[in-house]
């Protein structure tokens, strides 16, 4: 028990958006300033945010992750045949985006402490045709980039950080999202800093940057028409609509200029999380999600690795008969059917397969009240264990 008594009727959800204020102000500006579509003010600002905690690498607001990562592949001008190295453990989209250009996956395991993309197995996946590896900081906890990195150069390949997670974490002192030539980042509804749908494409390399515009833009060189470099745009590259409406910025700036906040509040949830957990998790064999000493973490979600699947399953079910939803995380992509096209085979990863089996993911958002956290460590404290 935690000491408190929560109300025992109090139904938590796994997540729930959360308002952090400014978000209806800003879009009726938006709306009433009449420009709406993609690169209003709201866009620049937003990237203008980002940019500066970016340190000045470029920042592209997308409708999506995913379609920053189908950008990333398009910038990298991957062709059929040519290889990624993916961890098994990831959404698909880390994937998608680039098996949508011809690349062929190859999928390396995870990492067991972070859960991350075991950077000492990367080097006998390469062959001559990787193209680029595409590590993911799960949980925002941030991968071992220092031996990615050396290996990637090494072997002159280009790295793309799948930072769905990880915005604002920091691991050796830089950002998550500026170690790879481009990085990719999340604004779902269930992500820290949200607006609805959204995403942002990092690109750290700047002889990338005009290319990013143009692929973003249609294949058009729009951006340099809007800002009065070109008389009139054209159609130069091929690309597609990875703009989103100023709407959706609007409601993205409101969020992203309340970030010290919301990554305090997220921060206390998880520490208290931690701290209330620590010794139940000790004596029943469960594990807490590790953060190395290099890294300070984004605080995105905070998971139990329960010592079998039925336990995990049975924990599941009784948090849900108390009210609180909790969820699994990824199937590993390499036994998904598609992952099957691409010669995964059960056993290939075997990390990432007793992982997903073992995985809980309690509720966690930033709105998250005190008393919602106690109905929900209370009853992951009373499970009784069978
Ligand atoms: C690791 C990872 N990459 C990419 C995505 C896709 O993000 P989006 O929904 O913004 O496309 C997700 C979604 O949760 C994710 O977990």
């Amino acid at each position: 028990m935690t000491g408190r008594s929560p109300d025992r009727s109090l139904r938590v959800p796994f997540n729930k958006p959360s308002f952090a204020g400014k978000e209806l102000q800003y879009i009726e500006d938006a709306v009433r300033s009449g420009h709406i579509s993609g690169d209003g003010k709201y866009t620049e600002r937003c990237q203008a945010v980002l940019e500066a905690w970016y340190q000045g690498s470029k920042v592209l607001l997308t409708t999506s992750c995913t379609d920053a990562l189908e950008m990333a592949a398009l910038l990298l001008d991957l062709r059929p045949g040519d290889e990624i190295i993916v961890p098994s453990f990831t959404f698909v989209s880390t994937v998608n985006a680039f098996v949508l250009s011809g690349a062929r996956p190859r999928f390396v395991d995870i990492r067991p402490d972070t859960l991350n993309l075991d950077e000492g197995q990367v080097e006998r996946h390469l062959t001559s045709r990787t193209k680029a590896i595409v590590p993911v900081h799960y949980a925002g906890v941030g991968c071992a980039m220092d031996r990615i990195m050396e290996t990637a150069r090494r072997h002159g390949i280009a790295v793309v950080e799948d930072n769905a997670h990880g915005l604002f974490g920091i691991c050796a002192g830089k950002p998550l999202g500026m170690f790879g030539a481009l990085a990719a980042l999340s604004f779902h509804e269930t992500k820290n800093v949200i607006c609805g749908e959204g995403g942002a494409i990092v690109i750290n390399d700047r002889r990338l940057v005009e290319r990013a515009e143009v692929v973003r833009a249609k294949g058009t060189n729009r951006s340099r028409f809007d800002r009065g470099e070109v008389a009139k745009y054209e159609w130069i590259d091929s690309g597609s609509s990875f703009l989103p409406s100023d709407i959706l910025a609007a409601f993205l700036l409101a969020q992203l200029e309340a970030k010290d906040r919301i990554q305090a509040k997220r921060r206390g949830l998880w520490d208290a999380y931690r701290r209330s957990l620590a010794g139940w998790a000790q004596e029943h064999g469960v594990g807490l999600p590790t953060v190395p000493e290099q890294c300070e973490q984004a605080y995105h979600m905070f998971y139990l690795l329960l010592p079998s699947p039925a336990h995990r399953d049975g924990l599941k079910a009784y948090l849900g008969s108390r009210g609180c939803l909790s969820v699994f995380h990824y199937s590993p992509l390499h036994v998904s059917p598609m992952g099957r096209q691409f010669g995964g085979r059960e056993g290939d990863c075997p990390v990432a397969e007793d992982v997903s089996r073992r995985l809980l993911r309690l509720p966690f958002y930033t709105g998250m009240t005190d008393e919602e956290q106690a109905v929900v460590l209370d009853a992951v404290l009373e499970y009784a264990w069978g």
